[in-house]
Parts: C-alpha cells; sequence; structure tokens
C-alpha cells in the first residue's frame, strides 16, 4: 500500500543560514521533523554554512550555488532566508527546478519582480509563498474568523503600529535600508508584518494615502512611515511604520459595530495577547463566546510551516501566496507612491509602465535633503 501523503516526508532545502534560518526556520523544521527532512543548506559564505550544518545536525549536504543545490538534490521545498535583493532569482530558479518554495518576507523588491514569480510559478506548477508568520497563530485565526463572518459587526476603524526601534550597528549591514537591496525602510522590512496581518483581518484595501520621512538613520531609504487608509468594506484605518521608537510595540485595533478587537505583542503574538470588548449593547453571553480558544498556537515559522505542509500534501495554492500575498506588496507600493507624490493611490493603479511597478522609490532614488533631521 502506497503511503498516505501525510505520511510522506518532504525533502527540504534551505538557502541562506543566518540569523533568521537558524532561529526560526530550523526550530521549525524540527517540529515538522515527522512531515518535513532537512537534507540540504546553501550559504555563500562558508563559515556560516559550516556552523548551520553543525546546529542542523544530521545529513545535511552543503552547497555555496543554489543552482549546484537544485540540480544535484531536487529538493520538495525550498526556505529562503537571504537578503531581499535574492529572493526574486532563487525563488524562480527553485520555482523552475519543481520546488515550492517558502520566502522570507518581502517575497521581492517591486510588484514587476512579483509578478515575474507568478509567472514562474505558472510555467512550473510549483507554488511561492511568503513568510508572513503572524497570520498563522490561533489568536489571528480565531479574530479572523469572527470578523469575516460578521460575528463582531461591520469592521468601522483600524490602527496598526508597528513602533520599534533599530540601531545604527543594525542599519550597519550593508544590504540594509538601501532601495537596490532591502527594497526600502521599515515600510518593507518591518511593519509589513503588521499590516499584512490586518490586511488579512480586514480585505482589500481600496485607498491610501502617506507620509514618509527619514529622521534618524543614515539609510537611503524611510526610518519612518505612516498611512490613512480606506479598505473596500469602508473601513478607515491608519498605518504606522517606525524604526525609530523608544518604547517599542507591534499593535492592531479593530473597532467593528459590535465589539473592539485588539492585539498587543511584539515579535509575536499568543492568545493572551489578543482582546475583545463587547459594544454596550452587547449580550455578555455572545461576548463570552469570543474568547480565542484555548489550545494556544504561538504565531510563529512552525505554524506557518505546518500550513504549507498541508497545503503541499493537498496539492492546493499556499496561504500567503499569489493574488493574496501580492495585495500585501502592492500596499507597500501604494504607500511609497503616495508618499512620494503626495496624491492618494487606489488599489490597481500602480501597473506595467508605472516607475512605482518597478521599485518602490518609483523614479526618486534618494528622499530630498530637507527630509532629513
Ligand atoms: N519573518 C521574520 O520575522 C524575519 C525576521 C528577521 C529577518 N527576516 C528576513 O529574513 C531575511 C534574512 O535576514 P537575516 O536577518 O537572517 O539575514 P542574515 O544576514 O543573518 O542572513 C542572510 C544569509 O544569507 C547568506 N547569503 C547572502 N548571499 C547569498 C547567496 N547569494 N546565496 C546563498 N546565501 C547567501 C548570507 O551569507 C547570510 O548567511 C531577510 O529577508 C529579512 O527581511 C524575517
Amino acid at each position: 500500500m502506497s503511503p498516505s501523503p501525510s505520511a510522506t516526508r518532504r525533502r527540504v532545502a534551505v538557502v541562506g543560514t543566518g540569523a533568521i534560518v537558524g532561529g526560526s526556520h530550523l526550530p521549525a523544521l524540527r517540529a515538522h521533523s515527522d512531515r518535513a527532512e532537512l537534507v540540504a543548506a546553501v550559504d555563500l559564505d562558508e563559515g556560516r554554512l559550516d556552523d548551520f550544518r553543525e546546529l542542523a545536525g544530521g545529513d545535511v549536504a552543503g552547497y555555496t550555488s543554489v543552482d549546484a543545490m537544485l540540480d544535484a538534490v531536487r529538493p520538495d521545498l525550498v526556505l529562503i532566508g537571504t537578503p531581499p535583493s535574492l529572493h526574486r532569482e532563487q525563488t524562480v530558479a527553485a520555482l523552475k527546478a519543481g520546488a515550492w518554495v517558502l520566502c522570507e518576507k518581502p517575497l521581492c523588491l517591486s510588484l514587476a519582480e512579483y509578478d515575474d514569480i507568478t509567472a514562474a510559478e505558472e510555467a512550473s506548477g510549483a507554488y511561492a509563498s511568503v513568510v508572513f508568520q503572524h497570520r498563522y497563530g490561533s489568536g489571528a485565526v480565531h479574530a479572523r474568523g469572527l470578523i469575516t463572518s460578521g460575528e463582531l459587526g461591520a469592521p468601522r476603524v483600524a490602527h496598526c503600529q508597528t513602533t520599534w526601534h533599530r540601531d545604527a550597528a543594525y542599519y550597519a549591514v550593508p544590504w540594509r535600508g538601501r532601495w537596490a537591496t532591502e527594497g526600502g525602510g521599515p515600510t518593507m522590512g518591518h511593519g509589513i508584518h503588521q499590516y499584512d496581518l490586518l490586511l488579512h483581518l480586514l480585505g482589500p484595501w481600496a485607498e491610501v494615502r502617506a507620509m514618509a520621512a527619514r529622521l534618524v538613520h543614515d539609510t537611503e531609504s524611510e526610518d519612518v512611515s505612516t498611512a490613512l487608509v480606506r479598505f473596500e468594506n469602508g473601513a478607515l484605518a491608519t498605518v504606522v511604520n517606525s524604526v525609530l521608537s523608544p518604547h517599542e510595540v507591534s499593535r492592531i485595533r479593530i473597532d467593528c459595530s459590535d465589539a473592539t478587537v485588539e492585539l498587543t505583542h511584539l515579535y509575536g503574538h499568543r492568545n493572551e495577547d489578543w482582546v475583545y470588548t463587547p459594544a454596550p449593547h452587547v449580550a455578555s453571553e455572545r461576548a463570552a463566546a469570543w474568547t480565542t480558544p484555548a489550545a494556544d498556537v504561538p504565531s510563529s515559522h512552525t505554524a506557518q510551516l505546518g500550513a504549507l505542509l498541508d497545503a503541499y500534501d493537498n496539492g492546493v495554492r499556499p496561504p500567503g501566496s499569489g493574488p493574496d500575498a501580492r495585495a500585501t506588496l502592492e500596499f507597500a507600493a501604494a504607500l511609497y507612491k503616495s508618499a512620494f507624490t503626495g496624491a492618494p493611490v487606489h488599489a490597481g493603479e500602480i501597473a506595467p509602465g508605472d516607475p512605482f511597478y518597478q521599485a518602490m522609490h518609483g523614479d526618486h532614488p534618494h528622499w530630498a535633503p530637507k527630509e532629513r533631521a
């Protein structure tokens, strides 16, 4: 008898063996070791590669070239944790080799690159998804169910806050804070997690008006951005993405007609981080049923990898890929376009031929000097 799909261990390779792969993808692989087997690792830096292989243990083949690894190993799934400017090329190479991909955020640097990846998906039949781990914790799954089912009433107004702190040493890493290598500042690199979750909870956005500035750091891109957003369902929201905030917090608050839902955390959430406050007209028995069920799945790479392996077993498009993840990147592009041009940006307007389709900075590679503090 052939094994059931879930009894099959998928052969996994990691590309880039730095902080996020060692610290988050490796624990996720260990947590799913009954379904996924790490067979290969790639890094240009042989010292990092050796350290990672030692940390991983077992029989993990090492490579310094993605193409050589793909040729030799033919993995089922490739996890990518390299700097963002490499994501498109490495994702496309893995798709061409028939592998599914789970790539770190941002999946790529522009909508043009995203559409290249979509074309490679269509040619290969494999899928590329992006790490947005905060969607997958049980608190987020539960909140989304309550909001999308209408149980909390109509969404009216929301706040989405990523107020973090990064120092000069953080930005001394050459790929950070540069358009060509990170794609932008906290809009692309930090706040993207929180507003991805906001979009996941509230559905399609319709219009963005934004400002951005470089106030503190010696970067090319912004170190703070703010946006006003109108959603298709009529709700309004504010979004703040900052790496210059001494008191760090990640927060989402959504006021619906029957309840306020609030999430407060920093780099990951658990059930206890979600609070529901009923409107005065809501009966207490109804509100009592909103509490997140006891099984507590923290938002994590482990939770997202589980969802991806489920999709692989079922041969269906994984969550966090295709049009769904594109909406988050399009939101980033709209925020930048509005910040650079001073005009509102509508969903769907950034198309081929628009400079903001090609790059997050459009044709403005540097902020004007007056925007420096
Ligand atoms: N999901 C999250 O919460 C989260 C958190 C931190 C970082 N990230 C993302 O993870 C990615 C990596 O960040 P990091 O902090 O781990 O960086 P890092 O610098 O620690 O690791 C990157 C690794 O890629 C390797 N590398 C560079 N060029 C390569 C190439 N051509 N082929 C193979 N390997 C190559 C480097 O040697 C290094 O080991 C970024 O996209 C970042 O935005 C995500």
